[in-house]
């Protein structure tokens, strides 16, 4: 391996190559020898030394791989491609994927992207030295030639903005934050329109729900909604996404651990924004809007307090039995608004509703309530295809009796209801009118990776498949 003493930069081309093929009788390869070929023939790279390695100041590192690799180790490439990098003291690349197996293309993008996320800006002067000799090459800059590549960097631009608003820290992150975020990110993006109600609004509106909820934090409730509408007469597809900015149960507040990483609340309105930034980056086709009630459940002499009875817009009565079960209450109001003011082809909400979520599907799936067969069979071939599990579970009707007040219409938590991801569901149901398609996705436990302590932005990939098979 050529190991340069001092570390001038040079243009550096990496091509994937076949493991059988060692580097002497590499160019002998037919694969390698049309690859080489083809990027030949792209102007800029006329003179591609045949070998040895690098000419002309170029470097061109040849990276084998079998042809039955496997998707874990595809995962690891990104980080071998920086070890070589680094040990050619290169700080820049342009990697040539046409001559990976072309069946896993995808998966190759897909990590390459997944590894260029950092969320390091918080590393401090502790951290910050030892992070990036370990790990990363400062400012490390790979350039990713691939057919599809714009379209991979438009999605992940929607990935990493779900990822950063999801891992920032919650004091940073409250309502009015997350709405000027969207505002930065979305000006002059065509086919785009945003308008953010304040709580005055709210209030005027009835949508109690979410006024309850966030009216004691010191950024104050509010809701964004988003349209990007390219062909302006087609029913939307609405998304909807819990936007808890922070969760510490409110006056039914928790306890012990139960608190630590409730930053995630908002992932689902995080979820949505994504979605709809990704889809009109892509340029897609089909209109979407995206819903994100947007508050904080606090704390203060201003907070909604359990044996409160909250009417909601749509006329439903809740008594609160239990402050912390608050996004079902932010959620029932911006599913009315969502039926109010379109027609939508279908609402989809994405939530980290429930933390009985992880005993009812575990950490790697998603539960998912549907009331319209053929839009669950869309998601669950959609899911299949993006990595994204997704698990069905009941809105079973008769259990609908279980969440009845004495006082009210329904509460916000029974206590004698165990299954309390299908009671979230049960509950967002009585928003839900009868002609309306609709889906729930429970992300309480997908939306984040407890061993990384970072955002998955799980779904992102699910909302645009969707569309783009619409
Ligand atoms: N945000 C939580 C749900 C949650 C828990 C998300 C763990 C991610 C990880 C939600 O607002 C909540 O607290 N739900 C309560 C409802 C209960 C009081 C009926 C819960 O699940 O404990
Ligand atoms: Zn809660
Ligand atoms: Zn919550």
């Amino acid at each position: 391996m050529i190991q340069f003493s001092s570390a001038p930069s040079y243009p550096c081309y990496i091509v994937f190559i076949s493991k059988n093929d060692s580097l002497h009788n590499v160019y002998a390869d037919d694969s390698i020898k049309n690859t080489v070929q083809s990027i030949q023939k792209k102007e800029e790279f006329a003179n591609i030394p045949p070998f040895p390695l690098w000419q002309e100041n170029k470097i061109w590192i040849f990276f084998p791989i079998a042809e039955d690799i496997k998707i874990d180790e595809i995962k690891s490439i990104p980080e071998k491609i920086h070890q070589l990098l680094q040990s050619y003291k290169q700080s820049s690349a342009s990697l040539y994927i046409d001559s990976f197996p072309q069946t896993l293309q995808s998966e190759l993008l897909e990590s390459l992207y997944c590894s260029q996320y950092r969320f390091d800006n918080f590393f401090g002067s502790v951290t910050k030295a030892e992070h990036e000799q370990k790990k990363y090459i400062t400012n490390f800059t790979l350039e990713i030639i691939a057919p599809e590549n714009n379209e991979y960097k438009a999605l992940y631009d929607g990935i990493n903005l779900t990822k950063d608003l999801v891992n920032l820290p919650p004091s940073l992150v409250h309502p009015e934050y997350f709405v000027q975020e969207a505002e930065k990110k979305l000006a002059n993006i065509k086919n785009i329109t945003m308008r953010v109600l304040l709580e005055h609004e709210l209030t005027s509106l009835g949508m109690n729900g979410i006024v309850s909820v966030g009216k004691c934090a010191k950024s104050s409730p509010r809701m964004l909604v988003v349209e990007y509408f390219p062909t302006p007469a087609k029913n939307p597809l609405v998304v909807v996404g819990k936007g808890v900015t922070y969760d510490t149960g409110g006056l039914s507040l928790k306890t012990g651990g139960s608190m630590r990483h409730m930053k995630r609340d908002m992932a689902g309105a995080a979820t949505a924004l994504g979605s709809i930034f990704a889809a009109a980056q892509l340029k897609l086709q089909n209109n979407i809007v995206a819903i994100m009630p947007l508050a904080e459940n606090a704390i203060g002499p201003n907070a909604y307090k359990p044996d409160d009875i909250i009417t909601m817009a749509n006329g439903v009565t809740v008594e609160v039995t239990n402050t912390d079960a608050e996004g079902r209450l932010l959620l029932g109001d911006a599913l009315w608004y969502a039926q109010k003011n379109y027609t939508p082809s279908a609402i989809i909400d994405f939530a980290t509703l429930t933390g009985a979520c992880q005993y009812a599907v575990g950490d790697e799936i998603s539960a998912v309530f549907c009331n319209n067969d053929t839009l669950m069979n869309r998601l669950q071939e959609v899911a299949k295809k993006t990595h994204e599990p997704i698990w069905q579970l009941p809105l079973y009707a008769p259990y609908k009796k279980k969440i009845r007040s004495k006082v009210a219409d329904i509460v916000n938590a029974a206590s004698d209801f165990p299954a309390g991801t299908m009671q979230a569901a049960l509950f967002l149901e009585h928003f839900i009118e009868n002609s309306t398609v609709w889906a729930h996705f429970d992300i309480a436990f997908t939306a984040f990776d407890k061993k990384s302590e970072l955002a998955t932005a799980r779904h992102v990939k699910t909302i645009i498949e969707l569309l783009k098979t619409s």
